[in-house]
């Protein structure tokens, strides 16, 4: 099994949502894991000349195309080879980051990761399994915010779109409330066990 593990809070080994998913990442069974620290090494935005260049066969290229293609194709290539993503990110103004988003639109390629078919779009990341690790200021698994989680629907949906059926969120929640935040990594990291025995149960029943 192949991971990658995304990061795309800038608070570092702070983090609250890194540090759930480097305890969920410490207790997943893989062969090789590959780290995308987005703080590290935040991707650009995608301009018109990657655009063009997504659009037209890659034998035609121009120079200028092919360096700004080059990095959304090593992106595609590294998650195309992945078994398992983890996904840590914080909610920033009820979304994901925008280094985030940048990953998405970076990855999100006709022909790659979704094709046109007779039938309809069709996702080709089918068989991946997706943990997303969302730490938040507020609570959004219930009480008055709920309605406002525009991450948790988005994410789903986009992973939905490319194939992904099998997605679990791990909500680190409450970090700037008086009363949540002080059990809200520990809550976190009980989800993470129970869907961990989970996987292994999967795992051993179709061995
Ligand atoms: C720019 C910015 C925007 C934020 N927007 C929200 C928000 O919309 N809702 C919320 O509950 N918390 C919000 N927060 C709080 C963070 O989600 C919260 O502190 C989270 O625990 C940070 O996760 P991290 O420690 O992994 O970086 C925001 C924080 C920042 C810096």
């Amino acid at each position: 099994m192949k991971l990658l593990y995304i990061q795309a809070s800038p608070n570092k080994e702070k983090s609250s949502s890194r540090q759930v998913a480097n305890y969920l990442v410490s207790k997943l069974n893989v062969a090789s894991s590959k780290i995308l620290d987005l703080e590290a090494h935040p991707l650009p935005h995608i301009n018109s000349m990657a655009i063009s260049a997504f659009f037209t066969p890659p034998e035609t290229h121009s120079p200028e195309q092919k360096v700004a293609i080059k990095l959304s194709d090593e992106k595609v290539d590294e998650l195309l080879s992945s078994d398992i993503v983890v996904i840590s990110t914080p909610m920033w103004n009820f979304g994901v980051p925008s280094v985030l988003k940048a990953w998405f639109d970076h990855i999100s390629r006709a022909g790659k990761t979704f094709k046109y078919t007779s039938e309809g779009l069709k996702g080709l990341l089918e068989g991946k399994k997706v943990f997303v690790v969302v730490s938040s200021g507020s609570v959004f698994s219930e009480g008055p915010f709920a309605s406002m989680d525009q991450l948790g629907p988005w994410i789903r949906t986009t992973f939905n779109f490319l194939g992904v059926s099998d997605l679990e969120i791990i909500r680190v929640e409450g970090t700037n409330t008086f009363e949540a935040a002080a059990t809200a990594i520990a809550k976190a990291k009980a989800r993470v066990d129970q869907l961990v025995l989970n996987q292994t149960l999967k795992e051993e029943s179709h061995a």
